[in-house]
């Protein structure tokens, strides 16, 4: 969290209530200490889908699927998301609760680790959505520039780590390594005269990254 408690609850206020299934999935999250984006951060996203007619997405680290089914509710009736899991536990989770919902057949779920798995797809993306393991973000970040569409975006969550990243110390929750990584990542992008880089204080910090 980056913003104080008072402006936190205030945007919580604002955010519109979840749908049964929604907010099933956040309790069942809550209670097994499964880190999902925020509802900011899962509106944006879905807004950023359907703003730019994204047919094809892609997600690295996809958890129980909390923002894979948000992202596959905005897209057409022939779009897919493909969403990418090493954990197989999650994997099946997020089938489990895929299938209760229409739009949960337009996610594709790839278990295995995604750094492999990307490799190996064969598709262009409208939009890609970065979400795994921090260590392996500018590797991340590599593969999605290369298999964007042109003017498509990359969308990554966790870039300011609840103030970690500014502070550029690590705690108990965010290793100093992760800490480290996001700070030369961040630098990286915001220099890189091929890319527009604009990071966000929402939620954890989203950083919205797209190729000039
Ligand atoms: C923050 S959670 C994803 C949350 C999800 N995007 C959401 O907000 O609903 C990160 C997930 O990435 C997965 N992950 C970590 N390393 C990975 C890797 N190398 N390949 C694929 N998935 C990975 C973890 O197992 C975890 O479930």
């Amino acid at each position: 969290m980056i913003l104080n408690s008072q402006v936190a609850a205030y945007l919580e206020r604002l955010s519109p209530p979840r749908d049964p299934l929604l907010a099933e999935m956040e309790a069942y999250a809550a209670e097994h200490n499964v880190p999902i984006a925020g509802a900011e951060t899962s509106a944006l996203l879905a807004m950023l889908a359907r703003g730019c007619d994204a047919h094809r997405v892609l997600e690295i680290g996809m958890a129980i699927g909390y923002t894979a089914l948000q992202l596959a509710r905005v897209l057409p009736a022939d779009g897919k998301v493909v969403s990418l899991e090493i954990d197989p536990n999650m994997a099946a989770i997020a089938r489990g609760f895929l299938k209760r919902d229409p739009a949960g057949r337009r996610v594709e779920v790839i278990r295995g680790d995604a750094k492999e798995t990307i490799v190996r797809l064969q598709e262009a993306f409208d939009l890609v959505f970065i979400d795994a393991e921090k260590a392996g973000y500018p590797v991340y970040v590599n593969l999605a520039l290369e298999s964007l569409r042109q003017h498509g975006m990359i969308v990554i969550d966790n870039l300011l780590m609840g103030g970690r990243v500014a502070a550029g110390k690590g705690d108990a929750h965010w290793s100093q390594r992760s800490v480290d990584t996001v700070v030369t990542l961040n630098r990286r992008l915001a220099e890189d005269p091929k890319v527009e880089f604009v990071l966000m204080p929402l939620g954890d910090g989203v950083g919205l990254v797209q190729a000039r």
